[in-house]
C-alpha cells in the first residue's frame, strides 16, 4: 500500500501513519507469534466474558475459556461481579465449567474444596491434616480485573490494566454508548473452532474491500462505495470504525438507483411511497431517517431517542483492539470475534452473536439471520462446516481455510494492500510492535 495515504473519508486525526511493514505469512502459523501474543496481547487486554443478564442473584457465574487459561467471574452480594481464574487453588483442577452456572458456593470437582463467592476458601475435606493448620480463609482465588458495562462482563488478566473505559478511549466508549447495548438482549450466540488463525478473521473485518465479491447481496441496502463511507483509526487505543450508509444501494454499480424489494420495504414500513424512489433509491436512505425522526418513538423504536442521524440509518462497524468487532445495527450489534486456538496458531475459536432492542411489543427481532426470536439465548457450540454461523459470516469464513493455505506459500511476498484496507496495515504494525517482532 501507499504509506501514509488517505483512505475515503478519512479525517486527519484519525488517520495515523503506517510504515508499510510487510505482512509475513509466517505471522498466521508461526508458533513463536502465538507465544508472543499471549505474553504481550491477550493476557493484556480487555475480553467479553459474557452477558451481565445471566448475572441475577449473589453466586451466579460465567464462565469464559480464552486459549489455555479460563476465568470466572462471580457476582456478589453486593451486586458487583469479580473475576478469578478457574483454577483450584489445591491441585489445580478446573473449578466451574458450565458457561453459565450460580451456587452459593465454587465447588471443586476434585476433592470438594468449596469458595465463597469472593474467592475465599471456604471448605476443604480433613482440615486439620494441612501443615499450618486449616487453609480456609487463609487463601484466596487469584483475582483479576473485571468491569460490567454494554450489557457484557468483561475481564482483563493484566492488574494493572488501565480501566475498561481508558482502554476503549472516551470516543469510542461514547459513541458505542449511543446504541444502549445494555438494553439489548442476546438471541443469537454461536461458536466455532476455525481452521485458521485469528488474525485472518480479524483482516477481513479491517476492511470492506471484500465485500463486492463476498457478500454481493448486501449491496442493495448498504452503499459500500470507499468513497462514500467514513473511516476512523484511534491511534492511541488501536480501535478502528467505519461508517458505512445503511438503507442505501452501494454506488459502486451503475444500477444504484434501481429500488430493489428490501429497500422498498423499508419505505413503506417508514409509510413514505415507494414509487417515488423508484430510479432514485439513493435518496431513501434520508427520507426514511427523518420518518425514523417523526415516528420512531411512536412506532417503539425509544432507543433513536439517545442516537444521532447517521446512527439511526447506516452501519458503524467497529474493531477493538485487538479481537472484537462490534457491528451497530440501527436496532441491534454484531459481535464477531475471533480468539486464539489453545494449542494450534492455524485454528482460532469464532464468535457470532446479535444483540438487539425490544420494538414494541413485537417478540421477533431480525437479526443476521433473518426473523428471530426475541429471548436470551445460551451460546451455541457447533461444528464448523455442519451448521451456520450466519449467512454473512459464512461467506466471510469460506475463504479463511484457503487464505491460511496461500499464507503458507512462497509466493506469498507480504500482502499488496490497496489505501481502504489501511485499517488492516495499522493492526499488523501494532501487533509487530506489541509484540516486539519486527524481522
Ligand atoms: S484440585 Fe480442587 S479440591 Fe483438589
Ligand atoms: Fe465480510
Amino acid at each position: 500500500m501507499t504509506v501514509e495515504a488517505l483512505m475515503g473519508r478519512q479525517i486527519a486525526d484519525y488517520d495515523p501513519p503506517v510504515r508499510g511493514d510487510p505482512i509475513t505469512g509466517e505471522r498466521y502459523y508461526a508458533q513463536r507469534w502465538a507465544d508472543a501474543e499471549w505474553a504481550h496481547v491477550w493476557t493484556k487486554v480487555w475480553h467479553v466474558g459474557g452477558m451481565a443478564a445471566d448475572l441475577m442473584d449473589a453466586g451466579d457465574f460465567l464462565t469464559h475459556n480464552l486459549g489455555r487459561e479460563s476465568v470466572v467471574m462471580v457476582k456478589q452480594a453486593d451486586g458487583s461481579v469479580r473475576a478469578f481464574y478457574n483454577a483450584c487453588l489445591h491441585r489445580g483442577y478446573r473449578l466451574a465449567w458450565a458457561e453459565v452456572g450460580g451456587a452459593p458456593q465454587l465447588v471443586c470437582g476434585y476433592h470438594g474444596w468449596r469458595y465463597d463467592p469472593d474467592g475465599t476458601l471456604a471448605h476443604v475435606q480433613d482440615p486439620d491434616d494441612f501443615p499450618g493448620g486449616n487453609p480456609c480463609g487463609k487463601h484466596k482465588l487469584s483475582e483479576i480485573r473485571c468491569e460490567v458495562w454494554g450489557g457484557f462482563v468483561w475481564f482483563n488478566m493484566d492488574t494493572d490494566a488501565a480501566s475498561l473505559r481508558d482502554w476503549l478511549g472516551a470516543q469510542v466508549h461514547d459513541h458505542l454508548a449511543q446504541w444502549g447495548m445494555e438494553k439489548m438482549t442476546r438471541v443469537y450466540a454461536v461458536t466455532s473452532d476455525v481452521p485458521c488463525n485469528w488474525k485472518i478473521v480479524r483482516d477481513n473485518f479491517n476492511e470492506s474491500y471484500h465485500l463486492p465479491t463476498l457478500h454481493p447481496e448486501i449491496a442493495t441496502v448498504i452503499n459500500d462505495r470507499v468513497e462514500d463511507c467514513e473511516f476512523r483509526i484511534y491511534p492511541d487505543t488501536g480501535h478502528n470504525m467505519m461508517r458505512m450508509p445503511g438503507l442505501q444501494p452501494s454506488a459502486r454499480y451503475p444500477t444504484h438507483q434501481v429500488l430493489d424489494l428490501p429497500l422498498a420495504q423499508a419505505l413503506e414500513y417508514w409509510e413514505l411511497d415507494p414509487k417515488a424512489y423508484e430510479g432514485n433509491a439513493m435518496a431513501a436512505r434520508d427520507a426514511i431517517a427523518q420518518q425514523k425522526r417523526k415516528l420512531g418513538a411512536a412506532k417503539g423504536y425509544s432507543h433513536y431517542g439517545h442516537m444521532g442521524d447517521t446512527e439511526i440509518v447506516d452501519y458503524f462497524h467497529f474493531t477493538l483492539w485487538p479481537n472484537i468487532t462490534f457491528t451497530m445495527w440501527p436496532d441491534g450489534v454484531q459481535l464477531l470475534r475471533s480468539e486464539p486456538h489453545p494449542t494450534d496458531p492455524e485454528r482460532c475459536i469464532f464468535d457470532h452473536w446479535f444483540m438487539a432492542h425490544r420494538i414494541g411489543d413485537t417478540d421477533e427481532v431480525i437479526g443476521p439471520n433473518g426473523p428471530t426470536p426475541l429471548e436470551p439465548v445460551d451460546r451455541e457450540r457447533i461444528v464448523f462446516g455442519e451448521k451456520t454461523l450466519g449467512v454473512v459470516a459464512d461467506q466471510d469464513l469460506s475463504v479463511a481455510i484457503g487464505q491460511q493455505l496461500g499464507l503458507h506459500s512462497k509466493g506469498f511476498r507480504g500482502g499488496i494492500l490497496a489505501n481502504q484496507e489501511k485499517r488492516v496495515q495499522f493492526f499488523h504494525e501494532k501487533l509487530n510492535d506489541v509484540c516486539g517482532i519486527h524481522d
